[in-house]
């Protein structure tokens, strides 16, 4: 079982200034709570306890305000600085310590993901002992994404990076589950022509072991990478759809915790403080009222 995960949630996020110029856009609201909740969600949907959050340089004290550490979530969280943003793979080189001797999942910090039976399928994923996975879903419009060729065993025939003529449909979302040589492989690893390390090329290593496998997520699922303003917005009316209608919460961490037996009501009694007076408090004294 895959226990360490990694949120890496640093980057420009040139496409979303000048909101971004002050804020990093994971600390930006998706409806009624910041970005990272919703990774940092998934993370805990399949059980992962034990998380490293990378974040740029110099913004550490802004995310600690928003999540000092794992206390009330029953969850280790730790943290480090990425100096630049030198690409995905980056997070492995920056994550050595923290993965050990381990497997480890990562997850792009702006990455949104809803779906039924998503919690099950987390969780085989996370039973992952040799390669690499990916999780794929089908676009509309696959030249703008990295995409991926699959066999009918889910196996990865090929990947290619925004590809002008057709391959596939299949978008390469951004949560991985990798094996330990992950690190090993990453630091091989040499720049491209756009001055980054390419998640793409990484893959293609496992590829090329036949190492690489495929995990669906079907037509009722759903992937939002939040990468434009106008992403924020659709992603937040989903959102807020959703949650005003069945009334319950998307990424509501605490609930989550506290539904894995991770807390008790002691701790969302400190969240509540924490949080102070307002919807989402509203939200966790419910939880613990009956
Ligand atoms: P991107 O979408 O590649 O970049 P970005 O978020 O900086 O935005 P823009 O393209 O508008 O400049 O990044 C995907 C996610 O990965 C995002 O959450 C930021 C994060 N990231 C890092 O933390 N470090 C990196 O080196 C890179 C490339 C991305």
């Amino acid at each position: 079982m895959i226990k360490k995960g990694i949120i890496l949630a640093g980057g420009k996020g040139t496409r979303m200034s000048p909101l971004t110029k002050a804020v990093n856009k994971q600390l930006l609201p998706i409806y009624d709570k910041p970005l990272i909740f919703y990774p940092l969600s998934i993370l805990m949907l399949a059980k992962i306890k034990d998380i490293l959050i990378i974040v740029n340089k110099g913004q550490l004290n802004q995310y600690k305000k928003l999540i000092p550490n794992g206390n009330n979530l029953g969850i280790k969280i730790s943290y480090l600085e990425q100096d630049k943003p030198r690409g995905l793979p980056d997070a492995f080189v920056i994550g050595e310590k923290f993965i050990g001797k381990d497997n480890v999942a990562m997850i792009l910090g702006d990455n949104f993901f809803y779906g039924q039976n998503l919690t099950t399928k987390l969780i085989e994923n996370t039973k992952l002992k040799k390669g690499a996975k990916v999780v794929l879903h089908k676009v509309q419009k696959p030249e703008l994404f990295g995409v991926a060729k699959v066999d009918k065993n889910n196996k990865i025939l090929s990947i290619k990076e925004k590809p002008k003529k057709y391959l596939s449909d299949l978008a390469i979302t951004g949560l991985y589950f990798f094996d330990n040589n992950v690190v090993k492989y990453s630091k091989k690893l040499r720049p491209s022509k756009r001055g980054e390390v390419e998640i793409v090329d990484l893959l293609n290593f496992y590829r090329s072991k036949k190492q690489l496998s495929a995990h669906l997520l079907g037509r009722g699922g759903a992937w939002l990478d939040t990468g434009s303003i106008e992403d924020f917005y659709k992603t937040s009316s989903f959102v807020s759809a959703i949650e005003n209608r069945q009334g319950f919460k998307i990424a509501c961490i605490e609930e989550i915790a506290l539904n894995n037996s991770w807390i008790s009501k002691k701790h969302i009694n400190n969240s509540i403080k924490f949080y102070g007076n307002c919807d989402y408090t509203k939200y966790l004294k419910n939880l613990i009222k009956k």
